[in-house]
């Protein structure tokens, strides 16, 4: 099994382009599984059942381009909290991280739930109004016409329904060190990241 990075925590935070900048960096695999969430419930707003699209997902409909959009986030944390569509998630993802190569996984269960063995495990946050600040100027780069006060409300309705299901909620596992990005630019934030896997790289 290879060397595996487990990246968690609540949405807008930076975990994404800290995932993928620490892939490339040290040549793992990646897996954003909130696509899975919100390839299902895509699926879900179409007409199709839960567990039956969970079950029926493949690789290719992660390639959808409109899963990045903030219905699709919405619709995703709505499937998310039942408990059969991420068992039916699960063998996916565990077989993922496996690869030989080694893998980054992000997420809000990856540290607790699908790969508590992890060689690195980490928790990414930052406050409310910073996560929202960001996620509402990337939506204006995009030329929606939102308000950060719509962003920020969307945010913590999203991470309130995250964090309290029963099934995985969101969760900082105990052994996840904690990268709150709130003062800290994405570089400086991947830079610290990085550090801690070579770290433990190094330990073997
Ligand atoms: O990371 P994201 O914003 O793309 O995730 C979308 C939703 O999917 C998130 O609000 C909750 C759910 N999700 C989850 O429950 N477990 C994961 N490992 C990843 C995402």
């Amino acid at each position: 099994m290879g060397f595996t990075v487990a990246i968690d925590g609540p949405a807008a935070a930076g975990k994404g382009t800290i995932s993928r900048k620490i892939a490339d960096q040290f040549g793992l695999a990646h897996l954003d599984t909130g696509l899975l969430y919100r390839a299902v419930g895509r699926m879900v707003a179409e007409g199709a059942e839960p567990l039956a699209a969970a079950q029926a997902l493949t690789p290719e409909d992660l390639n959808h381009p409109d899963l990045r959009s903030a219905r699709a986030g919405e619709g995703a944390s709505r499937v998310a909290v039942i408990p059969e569509v991420r068992a039916a998630l699960l063998a996916f993802q565990r077989s993922f991280a496996a690869r030989d190569g080694g893998a980054v996984l992000d997420g809000r269960d990856i540290g607790s739930v699908i790969c508590p063995d992890a060689d690195v495990k980490l928790f990414v946050t930052a406050s409310d109004a910073v996560r929202a600040h960001r996620r509402w100027l990337e939506l204006s780069a995009k030329g929606d016409p939102i308000a950060e006060s719509e962003v920020l409300a969307q945010l913590r309705a999203r991470d309130a329904r995250d964090a309290a299901r029963d099934a995985a909620p969101m969760i900082s596992a105990d052994d996840a060190v904690l990268l709150d990005t709130t003062e800290l630019t994405i570089d400086a934030a991947v830079e610290l990241a990085a550090d801690l896997v070579s770290q433990r790289m190094r330990k073997g």
